[in-house]
């Protein structure tokens, strides 16, 4: 059971304040039955309107941003702007931070929510959750190499890599591969192709588990993730 003014707040962009001043003036109905105050216990069964429109309690949320270069992931910055300040009012709450960083340079799919056990579960390397990553190489890149960084590589600080697999999509003196690992270090990519006398000179990541970057979202732009697709985040665990 929960206040009725908390769980209202906690689900979009209305604040607190504005939130207690809708339900004094009567627009809020708790089982068809107007309710003014903001202390009133409410549980999840229960159905809350506003204007006579139900109004979809979620306890979490969770967004797929296509994140441009130049943006940190990170909640907040003095200095900089951040992932979650592009998420629009509409998916806006209290609370939301980004599952897994991206480097300043990297674009692609980067997941935010307010659900932090979800983003442990994801991001565990235990739960060996794959997360796919396009890369433009600055240097060819040899049979060798490639199974090295697929055996598990060791990084020039002692740093172990667990194994990975990597594809070549198109070959040649730059060639772009697929890249796919179940952990987050720092760089971590970068670093790996590093040990192996190459470098990145683009990143992306493309798919969380099975769940491929929505390519209609431009760079910048979000949408919230459904339930059958965190499902299938969660199911993306082999290589
Ligand atoms: N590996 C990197 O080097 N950078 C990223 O942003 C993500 C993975």
């Amino acid at each position: 059971m929960e206040r009725l003014d908390k769980i209202l707040a906690s689900q979009g962009a209305k604040s607190r304040k504005d939130v207690k001043e809708i339900i004094k003036s009567g627009r809020i109905a708790v089982n068809g039955k107007t309710v003014r105050d903001c202390a009133a216990k409410i549980s999840e069964n229960d159905k809350v309107s506003l204007d006579g429109t139900v109004v979809d309690l979620k306890k979490h949320i969770y967004i797929m941003l296509n994140k441009p270069q130049g943006i940190v992931s990170a909640s907040n910055s003095k200095s900089e702007k951040t992932v979650v300040e592009l998420v629009p009012n509409s998916l806006f709450r209290s609370g939301l931070f980004p599952a897994g960083r991206l480097d300043k340079d990297t674009v692609g799919f980067v997941l935010i929510t307010d659900d932090g056990d979800f983003a442990h579960r994801i991001l565990s390397p235990k739960n060996h959750i794959i997360k796919t990553y396009e890369a433009r190489l600055a240097n060819a890149l040899t049979e060798e190499q490639r199974m090295m960084l697929q055996n598990g590589i060791t990084l020039s600080d002692g740093t172990t890599c667990k194994e990975s697999k990597v594809r070549i999509i198109e070959d040649g003196s730059e060639p772009l591969v697929e890249i796919q690992i179940c952990e987050g270090k720092y760089h971590q990519i970068k670093r790996m192709f590093a040990a192996v006398d190459n470098k990145v000179t683009f990143l992306k990541r493309t798919k969380m588990g099975d769940l491929e970057l929505d390519e209609t979202l431009k760079p910048g732009e979000c949408r919230e993730i459904t339930s059958e697709e965190l499902l299938i985040i969660q199911n993306g665990k082999n290589f």
